[in-house]
């Protein structure tokens, strides 16, 4: 494969709120792909950031009194703390509040008013505020925000237009003449689909009247601009553009935009012919993922089911929750993420496969060759065969990664692994160790290990720490190891020492449909870093479990929440208490059956409100395989006990 330059991206995320699973997706794999360019010898540019202006962030600092720029200042942080935990080695992390971006935002706003490709005019039609998107009345769904559902406002300002409709049938054969450009081919349908009907005018101001956080327009201050005008723009605010021309030169044009499909029509509509209309290159590839469900549910702060991805970390590992990111979604597919499917890939792939391939391998050669990889005799019939599989695995991972197909790599290295653990059930090294049969040993100890080498150098982008771990254990040297190594037969050289026997994945165990499976705890419990328990599981202090504090309560009544179908609203008695809860109880209870129980709340959870409904706690109860089932009393005691 040629040696090219490789710049990457993901969206920049907005300041709003905290990051969940979506966002650490999104950027991991920015990451995977960056660390694999890195590997095969491509100089590699990888940039991402936060999206700090416009109405969202705008509304979150009103709701938290604080000012725009401090809500911004408070919430980067989340994301760069998360990065950092991740292990994420972007080279370049930009803010769109950062000089460098808003002067390169004013210039090419200046630049395109001066060149007629914005103008002003009377904006008569509907806006979405979530979307902040305008639309005219026969874009709207049913009188409704035609992406979101949302109701939208009516509106009548002047305002600035960027003249994206001039652009629109030099947009439509870019996207014929260049199928790599917009990934996978089913969004490339849905972009050329989209572009089947007129492309309006793109409105780029906001009067500050109406919303004052953004990048004034060069040319009239009365105005900011529009959130999306100015967040594209960091592709290439990031890499120079209008400040550092041989930089620029370098990175640009990206390779890859990575995006959700949420944003695909601002990346491969507005964004293009903005470039266009600046006279600059297209990126190589906008590709567009998939979305991450929980279950088959899409993941809402109202629904209470927002995977956190530091909890994921902290419980499981860094590494564990990367490969299970990158090895579950099929790319440009929706995935679903349940705790149940995590643990079973993690037990399979990682526990099981790779786990006992690496225990068995360095157990013999700790107990047979002195702590040494003996060198290897000649060929068996097993041997070509093992050689085969690891090196297919190695051969085709390139080529896995120039067509984002990361799961069908991992899928490759997995399928290695589980012929390497065949190598050794056929060749019984054990067996052969009994009888002294040293020469064969040999041959068995030198192919796993080097079977190992091989494997922990293609699931190092993915897993750095575990693989970096292990490859000193091998005795192999520090650093990113190179492709040209990974394809190649007969690396390791015998006599190299082995170093003492870790286990990198301890199995998680949890026992199925059983009453003591794991429940859920307040996200409060995890708040200091755990350490890996006997099982996986993250430990904690007993003053961590004692932030929590549990009551016993009881259910005065129950009833739905309209178009909520799995909340019940609960009032309960916590001794001389009444509270009120949501519980995401609904499919598994009815209010009836849950009226007269006696339960288990977390009484000093933050109040919450949950679809409009306010939540003075949270219930225990344990899940398995969709079913779930009250945490509840065994016998009689009143409401308001500790449970400790
Ligand atoms: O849209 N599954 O920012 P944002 C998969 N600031 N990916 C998900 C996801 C999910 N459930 N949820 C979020 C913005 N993502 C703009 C972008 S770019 C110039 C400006 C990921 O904070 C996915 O990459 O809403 C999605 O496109 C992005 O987060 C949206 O992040
Ligand atoms: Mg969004």
């Amino acid at each position: 494969m040629k040696t090219q330059k490789f710049y990457v991206t993901t969206p920049i995320y907005y300041v709003n709120d905290r990051p969940h699973i979506g966002h650490s997706y999104t950027t991991v794999l920015a990451d995977v792909l960056a660390r694999y360019h890195r590997l095969l010898g491509d100089p590699t540019f990888f940039l991402t950031g936060t999206d700090e202006h416009g109405q969202k962030v705008q509304q979150a600092a009103q709701k938290a009194h604080i000012t725009p720029q401090e809500q911004a200042d408070q919430t980067v942080v989340r994301f760069q703390e998360l990065w950092r935990k991740l292990n994420i080695t972007h080279d370049d992390f930009i803010r769109t509040t950062e000089v460098r971006h808003t002067r390169v935002v004013q210039a090419i706003l200046q630049d395109l008013y001066d060149r007629g490709e914005i103008y002003s005019a009377e904006y008569d039609g509907w806006y979405c505020l979530t979307c902040e998107r305008f639309f005219t009345d026969k874009d709207l769904a049913d009188g409704t925000c035609p992406e979101c559902r949302r109701p939208v406002d009516k509106i009548r300002e002047a305002n600035y237009f960027f003249r994206m409709s001039r652009h629109q049938d030099w947009l439509i054969q870019y996207i014929q003449d260049h199928p790599q450009f917009i990934q996978p081919d089913s969004r490339r349908n849905e972009t050329l689909g989209f572009l089947r009907n007129k492309l309006n005018d793109l409105c780029i101001s906001r009067p500050k009247s109406r919303m004052a956080w953004g990048i004034e327009l060069p040319f009239d201050s009365a105005y900011v601009t529009y959130v999306w005008f100015d967040a594209l723009v960091n592709y290439i605010s990031a890499v120079g553009y209008r400040s550092n021309e041989t930089l620029f030169n370098k990175w640009w044009p990206a390779s890859y935009h990575l995006i959700g499909k949420d944003i695909l029509t601002t990346h491969t509509v507005y964004w293009p012919t903005m470039l266009q209309a600046m006279g600059l290159p297209q990126p190589e590839t906008v590709f567009a993922h998939g979305w991450w469900l929980v279950g088959d549910s899409k993941m809402s702060k109202s629904a209470g089911n927002v995977v956190n991805p530091m909890d994921m970390v902290d419980r499981f590992g860094v590494d564990a929750f990367r490969y299970f990111l990158m090895a579950e979604m099929v790319l440009g597919q929706d995935a679903s993420f349940t705790e149940d499917a995590f643990i079973r890939r993690y037990n399979a792939d990682l526990a099981n496969d790779l786990g006992n391939f690496l225990s068995r391998t360095l157990k013999m050669i700790s107990a047979n060759t002195g702590n040494r990889i003996p060198a290897s005799g000649p060929d068996g019939v097993d041997e070509p065969v093992l050689r085969a599989a690891v090196l297919s695995a190695a051969q085709a991972m390139p080529g896995a990664i120039s067509g984002m197909r990361l799961d069908l790599g991992l899928a490759n290295v997995a399928q290695a692994v589980r012929e390497a653990n065949r190598y050794l059930e056929k060749r019984q090294p054990w067996t052969l160790a009994k009888n002294k049969d040293l020469p064969a040993l040999s041959t068995v100890l030198y192919h796993a290990a080097e079977a190992l080498r091989i494997i922990s150098g293609l699931l190092y982008p993915v897993m750095p720490e575990k693989m970096a771990s292990l490859r000193r254990t091998l005795g192999l040297p520090e650093g990113d190891p190179g492709i040209s190594d990974l394809t190649v037969w007969g690396k390791t050289i015998a006599g190299t020492e082995v170093g003492p026997m870790q286990i990198l994945f301890p199995r998680i165990e949890k026992p199925e449909a059983s009453a003591d499976v794991p429940v859920k705890v307040a996200p409060t419990a995890l708040a200091t870093p755990p350490v890996a328990g006997p099982e996986g599981l993250a430990l904690i202090e007993y003053a961590d479990f004692q932030k929590v504090q549990l009551r016993s309560a009881k259910v005065l009544s129950a009833e739905r929440i309209e178009k909520a179908d799995k909340l019940l609203r609960l009032q309960i008695e916590v001794g001389t208490e009444t509270r009120q809860i949501v519980a995401g109880i609904a499919q598994s209870y009815t209010p009836e059956q849950v009226t007269g129980k006696t339960v288990i709340l977390v009484a000093n959870l933050k109040p919450a409100k949950i679809r409009g409904v306010d939540s003075q706690g949270m219930l225990l109860a344990a899940s398995s395989g969709g079913q779930l089932r009250l945490v509840t009393v065994d016998g009689d005691l009143p409401s308001g006990a500790v449970v400790k």
